[in-house]
């Protein structure tokens, strides 16, 4: 049986970006964020990926697959976790399911086999980096109130999930509201392991993330 397989949430809009296309399909050197992200997955041993991307939208050029992944594109949803519900139908039999957000394109050497091991051991892992600001709560401008960060991560993808885990959180996809889907494995009672998230692991999110996207592709385009 494959080992892993992976959705890949890429039918977002972007809007934060105001890029003039879908987020995922914003060009970097070397390709588009899309296609970095299925060339980091693949280059850490993702064989198949069933790809969200936004209804309707057709890419000015077809997407460029890396070699050795088999790769499917479906209609995503209205919210992510519907996008990635409607690529899950599509995978096939393996071991471990990644599910990632197209607009992270840099994964650390060595996360994906991380990941894959404490999810076959513990059902669930995640990428997590303690988070390093001050937290507050603003209010009407002023900064009233400050949280207790001990204790709290970003949480980045990919997200592992053993497949008879993920299986059990399929049903959930529908019936919850969720940012992550380590949240819905945390509602099927598989919390997940947490490993050494990257700062490169970022999602581009607003014009500054873009900018330092594109420095970095270019620093590693061939
Ligand atoms: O909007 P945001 O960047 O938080 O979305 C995270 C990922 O989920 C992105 O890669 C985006 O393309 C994807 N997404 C999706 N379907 C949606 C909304 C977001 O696949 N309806």
């Amino acid at each position: 049986m494959m080992e892993l397989c992976a959705v890949v949430a890429a039918a977002g809009g972007g809007e934060r970006l105001g890029a003039p296309v879908p987020k995922a399909f914003v060009e970097l050197p070397g390709g588009t964020l899309l296609e970095h992200s299925l060339r980091s997955l693949a280059q850490q041993g993702v064989s198949f990926a069933a790809v969200a991307v936004p209804p309707g939208f057709q890419p000015p050029r077809p997407v460029a697959f890396p070699p050795g992944m088999e790769a499917v594109l479906v209609e995503g949803g209205p919210r992510r976790q519907d996008s990635v519900l409607n690529a899950a139908r599509l995978l096939p039999p393996a071991r471990v399911v990644l599910v990632h957000d197209a607009a992270r394109p840099f994964l650390r050497p060595g996360l994906l086999a991380e990941l894959a091991a404490e999810a076959l051991r513990h059902g669930a892992a995640v990428p997590a980096l303690p988070c390093p600001d001050t937290l507050k709560i603003v209010e009407g401008g002023a900064a009233v109130r400050t949280v207790d960060r001990s204790g709290v991560h970003l949480v980045q993808t990919p997200q592992a999930f053993r497949r008879d885990v993920f299986d059990a959180m399929l049903p959930l996809y529908d019936r919850l509201h969720v940012t992550d889907d380590a949240a819905i494995a945390e509602a099927a009672g598989f919390p997940p392991r947490a490993v050494e998230g990257s700062p490169f692991t970022f999602k581009v999110t607003r014009p500054a993330d873009l900018e330092l996207a594109r420095i970095l592709a270019a620093r590693s385009a061939p």
